[in-house]
């Protein structure tokens, strides 16, 4: 089996709708889709793709944030969703594809990653909840998560704020879990 990981295209967007709607339980994950694409927040979405059947294995999402210290603004995005189809999964699907999103970002000038999960499975590609202690957050908690790129280039020590994309605060849920 051999999976290409690429940018979404726009033949992609029925098939990722029906992968959200197959790994979650609700379509809370479906709409944050589209509610960040619509908004025009959605920076980049990531697919895994199945070479031999051209299925869909995989996506990740990124989406604009609104972060800042001492009202310097820093560019930064949150990573979700990760989704990998059940047949695809413990094959490294999911961290491909946050790597290649997270080596895009990087050349984007991108300067912190937040993501709100299980620090059991993000903390292998370097994001911690302290990175994002530094940030006021309606998320703030050990499952937010910050990852620092750009070698690391961000103030050191000063206390920000930092805003997820309008349509998290929409999902029913309340939880913009990566
Ligand atoms: C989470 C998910 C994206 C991982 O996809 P994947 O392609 O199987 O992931 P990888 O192969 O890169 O990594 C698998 C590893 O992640 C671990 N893992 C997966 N989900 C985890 C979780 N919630 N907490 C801790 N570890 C987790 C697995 O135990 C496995 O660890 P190992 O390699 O040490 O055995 C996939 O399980 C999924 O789509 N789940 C449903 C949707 C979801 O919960 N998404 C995350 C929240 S938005």
């Amino acid at each position: 089996m051999t999976i290409a990981i690429r940018p979404a295209q726009g033949q992609d967007v029925a098939a990722i709708d029906g992968l959200l709607r197959d790994v979650f339980p609700r379509a809370d994950e479906a709409d944050l889709v589209r509610l960040l694409c619509v908004d025009g927040d959605m920076v980049l979405v990531m697919v895994a793709v199945d070479e031999d059947s051209g299925a869909l294995a995989g996506m990740v999402a990124f989406s604009r944030m609104e972060v800042d210290i001492a009202a310097r603004s820093i560019v930064s995005v949150a990573l979700a969703p990760v989704a990998v189809a059940l047949r695809y999964r413990r094959q490294g699907v999911a961290e491909a594809l946050i790597q290649a999103g997270i080596e895009r970002l990087e050349a984007e000038r991108v300067v912190l990653c937040f993501v709100l999960g299980e620090p059991a499975y993000y903390t292998r590609f370097g994001f911690h909840a302290d990175y994002a202690r530094q940030f006021a957050s309606p998320y703030a908690g050990d499952q937010l998560m910050a990852l620092p790129l750009q070698g690391g280039l961000m103030p050191c020590g000063a206390r920000g704020a930092a805003r997820h994309a309008r349509a998290f605060a929409r999902l029913s849920s309340d939880s913009p879990s990566g």
